[in-house]
């Protein structure tokens, strides 16, 4: 720790953590982060199937159909989908020329539906209209339906070679440990991202942005900071303090608020059931639901629920609930279940059995599980 007292001239306030303490600690030097990093991500990289080998060109449609599948999803779960997705589909063309049910379709369990819709606009507009070439600037990509300001900096920086930083949540801790930035977040966000941005390579921007995304998977992880191993412990500030894994520092979360639904189990005699789909607009926007009341503060009763069922019919409650969490609030919904002939024009009938077939949202799934488990 002596070693790393900055020379007496040297000594500053921290221009990056707001503290009013006098900084004894050299800060970070961009030119050794980047040798650093790069030549330990030349040993480590992960191989994951969308990185390309150093000397191969990117292929910009393989890295922006990854991005806009990572922005949300972690990278495990995101591995078989892009395979999937590249064996359906192995160019922009043909994605462009596939139908957008089989699109929603194949991104079941991805979450974030909006994003399959996203993609499926941008490859029909990148495909004709721009004559399948992607914009090669963080400004142009930007401009495409789905990509926000991370997913264009990502492709910027990993197909076009641009000095950009994506700036996730991996690359947010990495920085906010390297910097020591005592701002809690969501506070603190600009500022690390302006710290990460600063650390964009030259001549390796891509191989840069994702050496950090490593380190913070592998290495500078959410609950435990493994120093000992890491090629930036000797630039590091959070690492010379006594609880490295303390960075980024958060504000104390708001609970997520409990909003509550029925969900209406319409079934006739062949063992079909009622679905329908949920509006394009908002949350799970086009996909498939089983008929449920609007989701709200507070609890609804069985005459008030049974006034927006899809056909008027003798309702049942089942036992229990169905719990699901999703980012700003938990859910909870009660099943009512009927037998019916004829249901309304805008919906169809499926067996459980074939629920498969339709892009049906998890919480509906689990609704499907409900009824299964709690019905003799
Ligand atoms: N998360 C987002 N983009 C990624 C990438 N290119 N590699 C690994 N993790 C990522």
């Amino acid at each position: 720790m002596l070693g790393l007292l900055a020379p007496e001239g040297n000594r500053t306030k921290c221009p990056y953590n707001d503290s009013a303490l006098t900084l004894t600690r050299s800060l970070p030097d961009p030119v050794s982060v980047r040798r650093r990093l790069l030549r330990w991500y030349d040993r480590n990289a992960r191989d994951l199937p969308w990185r390309y080998k150093q000397g191969e060109p990117p292929d910009p449609y393989r890295v922006w159909l990854s991005e806009i599948m990572l922005a949300q999803t972690t990278v495990a779960t995101v591995k078989g989908y892009f395979e999937e997705f590249l064996r359906r589909w192995p160019s922009l063309g043909e994605l462009a020329a596939a139908d957008l049910g089989d699109v929603l379709h194949a991104w079941q369990g991805l979450g974030y539906y909006a994003r399959a819709r996203n993609l499926h606009k941008c490859a029909r507009l990148v495909g004709g209209e721009l004559n399948g070439c992607f914009p090669d600037t963080e400004d142009g990509l930007r401009q495409l339906p789905g990509v926000g300001a991370y997913t264009a900096a990502a492709i910027a920086a990993i197909a076009f070679g641009r000095k950009t930083m994506p700036v996730d949540a991996n690359i947010e801790r990495v920085t906010a440990r390297l910097y020591a930035v005592a701002t809690p977040l969501p506070g603190g966000a600009k500022r690390i991202s302006g710290l990460a941005r600063e650390l964009a390579s030259h001549s390796r921007p891509g191989d840069l942005a994702q050496a950090m995304m490593d380190l913070g998977a592998t290495i500078c992880m959410p609950k435990s900071a493994e120093c000992g191993a890491c090629p930036l412990t000797t630039e590091c500030l959070a690492a010379k303090s006594a609880d490295a894994a303390r960075y980024p520092v958060k504000a104390p979360k708001k609970p997520r608020s409990v909003r509550h639904g029925m969900v209406f189990w319409a079934r006739r005699g062949n063992g079909q059931v009622l679905l329908r789909q949920r509006p394009e607009k908002g949350l799970l926007g086009g996909m498939m639901e089983i008929p449920s009341t609007d989701w709200r503060d507070k609890k609804w009763n069985l005459t008030e629920a049974t006034v927006t069922a899809p056909v008027t019919a003798a309702w049942h409650p089942l036992a229990g609930v169905v719990r699901h969490t999703f980012t700003h609030f938990h859910l909870e919904l009660t099943v009512l279940t009927a037998e019916i002939n004829r249901g309304p024009k805008d919906s169809l009938w499926c067996l459980p059995s074939r629920f498969s077939e339709y892009a049906l949202p998890t919480v509906m799934k689990k609704v499907a599980k409900h009824v299964s488990d709690y019905s003799s």
